[in-house]
């Protein structure tokens, strides 16, 4: 079964996500988080820069898009295409006000009629516009309020034909936190003739192999913050975990590990990012997960969360790894 990175916006940008492949690797396609399509039909530097194929060294790298205009995001798909991208990713889930408002991401959701109409635009223009086939795929949401909305969105994908479709069965109104609505995902695989990816709190070992064993036929599965919590969660053999299988603490060797991954991944965005509270903030973010590996060093810790400076920040990660 396949193994997806998610996208994770302001932490899986190129030099995070090939710093993971190196230390710890297992995964089989890494996603950029979403480039916001606009009506400049630019790509923004940074934007590019995740994309450049010879900054990217990981085994396969799927380009997502966040749009509801069909125009737009074909100008989109033409330029990432022109890269070297043939498969890329549209976002359905994004569930943050701002962009729902907008109607993109998950906002695309509320009214089904209209997703219709703008996937049927982008999917001639797919047939049409492009010398060789572009692999669309879509990773979405069930619903904004209420699951009973799942079936009509699951009735309008349907018609599409999409590469994979990536599902995270969460409701729009849920955001991250409420437990997934799991009874949806058999009549989803059943529904949609394209491959599924299940995307969800796959935060142990246990729960991969539960999942792989339960929906055997999903094409693959992708994980998020269970890869920032527990970097190291799929290095061993995830196929012969038992289903009671937890993460214990962490074993030194893998907070050896966890420590010199840090320290390639800060060093190298200081050599990249140009702004110093840039490379602290990103920084900071991945402590929000990865703390949980050191759960006797709240002061260490807060000093992480306190630094302003990029000297401060070193001092505070030292005493942490020296701890
Ligand atoms: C900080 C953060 C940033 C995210 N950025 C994106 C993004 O750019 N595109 C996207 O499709 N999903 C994004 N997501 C959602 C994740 O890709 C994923 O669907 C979600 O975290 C659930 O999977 P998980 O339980 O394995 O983390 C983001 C989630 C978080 C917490």
């Amino acid at each position: 079964m396949k193994k997806c990175f998610a996208p994770l916006e302001g932490i899986t940008g190129f030099i995070f996500r090939n710093t993971y492949h190196e230390y710890y690797g297992g995964i089989d396609e890494y996603y950029t988080p979403f480039i916001s399509v606009n009506q400049t039909r630019k790509l923004k530097k940074r934007e590019l820069e995740d994309l450049l194929p010879e900054n990217n060294h990981v085994p396969a790298l799927v380009p997502q898009i966040l749009t509801n205009q069909a125009e737009d995001a074909l100008a989109y798909i033409r330029m990432i295409n022109e890269l070297g991208y043939n498969k890329i990713n549209l976002n359905m889930g994004c569930p943050s006000g701002t962009v729902v408002a907008k109607g993109k991401g998950s906002g695309m959701l509320r009214d089904p009629k209209a997703l219709d109409n703008f996937l049927e635009s982008l999917f001639y223009g797919l047939s049409t516009m492009f010398p060789s086939p572009i692999k669309l795929t879509a990773k979405t949401r069930i619903g904004i309020r209420d699951i009973s909305e799942s079936e009509e969105i699951l009735s309008v994908l349907a018609k599409y034909p999409f590469h994979e479709i990536i599902l995270h069965p969460r409701l729009q109104k849920d955001f991250y936190k409420v437990p997934v609505h799991m009874e949806v995902v058999k009549s989803w695989q059943k529904v949609l003739k394209v491959p599924l990816i299940y995307n969800g709190d796959l935060n142990t070992p246990g729960d991969v192999h539960n999942l792989c064993h339960t929906y055997p036929d999903l094409e693959g599965i992708m994980l998020g913050r269970g890869l920032l919590w527990h970097p190291s969660m799929l290095s061993g053999n995830v196929d012969s975990c038992t289903n009671t299988e937890e993460i214990a603490d962490c074993p030194e060797e893998d907070l050896r590990k966890l420590k010199e991954f840090h320290d390639t991944l800060f060093n190298r965005l200081l050599e990249v990012m140009q702004e110093p509270n840039n490379v602290i903030h990103r920084m900071k973010e991945l402590w929000f997960y990865l703390g949980c590996n050191y759960p006797d060093c709240e002061k260490q810790l807060k000093n992480i969360k306190k630094a302003k400076t990029i000297d401060d920040y070193r001092i505070a990660a030292r005493s942490l790894f020296c701890r």
